[in-house]
């Protein structure tokens, strides 16, 4: 179980057209590269486009095929594409009615990805904060969150972070009405409400039991989220990340990690219809050094002592089941 938690990794970002689905794709083809098995999942469900930036024109099988149990195990909707160790699971339109799966569903999808025999297998979300977009952030124990320097990037991936955030914080204290009534009306206030910011909600679960706040603590530590800033221009746009990660420590409590920027690369924009043919011959762009690092950050990520599973989902004390 211990594996799950090196080798899960959630894209995502609020905002549409940050660089999620090429950030994904960057840092697989990097993976890959560097002789990892590599398995991406399109879970932009009902706006995928993966398969089409790899190459792949019509995806013989979808992930629909398998929620829809037009096949059993989840292996066998696993694809193929132009670079070597890197395999991806497509996605596939609203028309199928899968962009918001029933919960069963998901269940199902999770455990099956869960047991993907593979080095690294990253999901690609789409963009929003929809309860299923949020839900595949969760499940995997390590969230990146892409966003550009941009006023309104910055704006949706808080939104983003805080919004799932509190969607795990509710599910962590579901067995405890009083605690997640506390977490709900936290997570909908206003600037200048009564629980307007964790620092209050914590004060609010330690007045009704210590052990809830200790909970709370518990979850945020075991969050692992981190930032990439995409399409970077400039030193002071490299700041961008620093300055986010402080307002998240400072207003969620929320220990997020810097994994680095990519910066705006021409060959990144200009490849975009031809993403297979340049993932395939693929020179060193000014990018390619930024993706390297942010691998090495993952590779090292495996490094750190492992945690149970239940450390990362959901955390209720036994005694209180
Ligand atoms: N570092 C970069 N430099 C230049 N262009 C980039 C960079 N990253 C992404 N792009 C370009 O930005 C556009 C949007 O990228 P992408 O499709 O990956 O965004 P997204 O966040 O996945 O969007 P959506 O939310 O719609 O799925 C693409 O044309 C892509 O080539
Ligand atoms: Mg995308």
């Amino acid at each position: 179980m211990d594996e799950i938690r090196n080798k899960l990794w959630a894209i995502g970002g609020g905002k549409g057209g940050v660089g999620k689905s090429i950030v994904t794709i960057m840092l697989g083809a990097s993976l890959a590269g560097q002789g990892k098995k590599v398995i991406l999942v399109d879970a932009d469900l009902g706006g995928s486009n993966l398969h089409t930036l790899v190459g792949i024109k019509y995806p013989l099988y979808t992930l629909a095929d398998f929620i829809n149990r037009q096949v059993e195990n989840i292996k066998d909707v696993v694809m193929d594409t132009p670079v070597e160790n890197m395999q991806l699971i497509c996605g596939a339109d609203d028309i199928l009615g899968i962009a918001n799966p029933k919960s069963t569903q998901k269940t199902r999808l999770f455990n099956h990805l869960k047991k993907l025999d593979a080095d690294y297998i990253v999901l690609d979300l789409g963009a929003g904060a929809s309860f299923t977009t949020m839900d595949f952030f969760l499940f995997a124990p390590n969230k990146i969150c892409v966003l550009t320097p941009q006023i309104t990037s910055i704006q949706n991936a808080y939104g983003f972070i805080k919004a799932s955030l509190y969607r795990g914080l509710i599910q962590v204290f579901r067995n405890e009405p009083e605690a997640k009534e506390l977490v709900k009306l936290a997570s909908t206030a206003m600037s200048g409400e009564n629980i307007d910011s964790i620092e209050k909600l914590k004060e609010s679960l330690r007045s009704l039991d210590q052990q809830y706040e200790s909970d709370l603590n518990t979850y945020l530590e075991n969050l692992q989220m981190k930032i990439i800033i995409n399409m970077v221009r400039n030193d002071r746009e490299k700041e961008v990340g620093n300055i986010v990660k402080s307002v998240a420590e400072n207003y969620l409590n929320l220990p997020l990690e810097n994994y680095g920027f990519v910066p705006y690369d021409k060959i990144l924009t200009n490849s975009i219809n031809q993403m297979s043919e340049f993932l395939q011959n693929r020179k060193d762009s000014i990018s390619s050094l930024s993706f390297y690092d942010i691998t090495g950050n993952i590779i090292r990520n495996s490094q750190k002592p492992a945690i149970h599973e239940s450390q990362f989902s959901v955390k209720v004390p036994a005694s209180r089941l």
